[in-house]
């Protein structure tokens, strides 16, 4: 057996394009992106996420596999490998702590998803029949300590099970049932969703962008979720590039992946607001949206307990196919570097990562009191300290907030800083180009990498960090913070028309240039 198939490598492209999007679509594109939208104004959100996706995204997400395919090594093993001895292995070693956190609260919910998923063909989830009463059996399970951690714990073991069996007979085989099955199950509910009687305003809101809706907010949201969705920032797509040959194209491939990530978010717009409009409820339900929510919806629509069922269904699929990639990075590092047996790896990690979840899953009932503030108590968590904004929260959100807004926009911004400007410039484009039919876009995409990566997501981050901290000690701090906001959106703007411009007169006389 050769190295690579020893490491474990996938068998064939549509495999590893099926796998990657299984990565990026999951709980981020149907539960996140559904409440996100609704709560920040529907279509013109969606022009924004989708600006995002293109113009820092996408083009972190082919980074991501182009060190992956370059080293094929986890992502510690990989910054090790290209800058040996230098402190860019702690970016990998970052991504790696991500994915465990991240994997530890994504089990929760997917938890919830899977409780639904199993009682929906019952007819207990389409006999909801109003927001009050689905309200209350979301709150009872969500914060039922047994039921909350049985449930994590079965979606874990799922989990560790598919990943155990490895990168070809485990993750790229489930991909390849479940993600076909899932576009499948979308398709029947869009086409279900917009031929109720009153989707019209549903279709509007998806449709129709109000641009007084947005505002410097949405503009960061919609870039922390852009990271989310596409799984990039932690080493996801290192790792998974890391098990690809030379012959698969990467800037196609990157391409393909956001472009149905971006198609699956729509769509699930598209199955859930007409119908949610149709019914005279209102977007704005917050996280509880697709819990809440949709139950109503589907117990008044014919046939909603199948309905429910596809959802759900569709759901869980969707969730699985995302966390195996998070657990394989966690795993991959533990195999590549540690050197222990994939075995081993996914029993002691998804061991641990369960019991990193339980507290998460505790938020929701007995410890929703908890934050950082409660615990410092007294003087301290009454002055300063514990009014910011971070320490209010509880160990779910904490994590949540702390992963999705920090963790994972740090990480992209070390990839961004890395390929666009650390690494030899040559090796890159060879490596980007290596299996692709002509890559046209090689400047743009490396400006990208070089300008508006690193300028976007570092006002983001510098803006997240003032926005912690309590207006009662700093009043005139959210003023400041409003007036940067304004102001970084013009600079983003024209900084990124100008590196489009000049990278797509640039790269005019690339075309004679030899691809490698
Ligand atoms: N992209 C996944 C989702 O949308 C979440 C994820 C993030 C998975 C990071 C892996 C790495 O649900």
């Amino acid at each position: 057996m050769s190295e690579a198939a020893a490491r474990g490598e996938w068998g064939s492209r549509v495999g590893f394009l099926l796998a990657a999007a299984g990565s990026a679509i999951g709980l981020g594109n149907i539960w996140r992106f559904t409440y996100i939208m609704g709560e920040n104004g529907g279509a013109a959100f969606i022009l924004v996420y989708v600006v995002c996706i293109v113009l820092i995204g996408a083009p972190v997400f082919l980074a991501e596999l182009v060190i992956g395919r370059h080293t094929h090594l986890n992502p510690v093993g990989a910054f090790e490998a290209l800058k040996p001895g230098t402190a860019w292995k702690w970016v990998g070693a970052l991504g790696v702590l991500a994915g465990a956190l991240l994997l530890s609260f994504y089990s929760v919910v997917a938890g919830w998803v899977m409780a639904y998923a199993v009682r929906a063909p019952m007819g207990t989830i389409s006999g909801l029949a109003s927001p009050e009463e689905s309200g209350a059996y979301f709150g009872a399970l969500s914060s039922s300590t047994a039921q909350s951690i049985t449930f994590h714990a079965v979606f874990m073991i799922i989990t560790m099970v598919i990943v155990a069996r490895g990168v070809k007979g485990g993750i790229e085989r489930a991909s390849k049932i479940m993600m076909p099955i899932l576009f499948l199950l979308l398709a029947v509910l869009v086409v279900r969703g917009i031929l109720l009687p009153g989707a019209g305003a549903g279709i509007e809101f998806m449709l129709r962008p109000d641009f007084s809706a947005l505002n410097p907010t949405v503009v960061l949201i919609s870039m922390g979720h852009a990271f989310f969705t596409l799984s990039v920032g932690m080493g996801a797509m290192i790792t998974y590039g890391s098990y690809l040959s030379p012959s698969n194209d990467l800037p196609k491939s990157s391409l393909q992946v956001a472009f149905m990530d971006t198609l699956v978010a729509i769509a699930a717009g598209f199955a859930i607001f007409p119908a949610l409009f149709a019914f005279g409820m209102e977007p704005t339900e917050g996280p509880g949206l697709v819990f809440v929510t949709l139950p109503v919806v589907f117990h008044q629509m014919p046939g909603g307990t199948l309905f429910a069922s596809m959802f759900f269904a569709l759901f869980l699929m969707a969730a699985l196919t995302s966390s195996i990639s998070l657990l394989e990075v966690v795993a991959a590092y533990f195999i590549d570097d540690l050197r222990w047996s994939r075995g081993k790896a996914v029993v002691i990690l998804g061991g641990a990562i369960f019991l990193m979840g339980i507290p998460a899953a505790l938020a929701m009932g007995p410890w929703s009191g908890w934050s950082i503030a409660s615990m410092l108590g007294g003087a301290a968590g009454e002055g300063v300290l514990g009014s910011v904004g971070i320490f209010q929260l509880n160990w779910f959100d904490l994590i949540s907030h702390v992963v999705s807004d920090y963790m994972l926009p740090i990480g992209g911004f070390f990839v961004c800083l890395f390929v666009g400007w650390y690494w030899d410039r040559r090796a890159v484009e060879a490596e980007a180009a290596l299996g692709s039919s002509g890559f046209r876009a090689m400047d743009l995409w490396i400006n990208l990498l070089r300008w508006v990566g690193p300028l976007v997501i570092g006002e983001v981050l510098a803006l997240g960090v003032l926005a912690e901290f309590p207006e009662q000690f700093f009043p005139r701090l959210a003023s400041t913070v409003n007036t940067l906001h304004t102001w970084f959106i013009g600079l983003d703007i024209l900084v990124a028309l100008a590196v489009i411009a000049y990278s797509l007169a640039a790269g005019g006389g690339r075309k004679d240039r030899p691809a490698a």
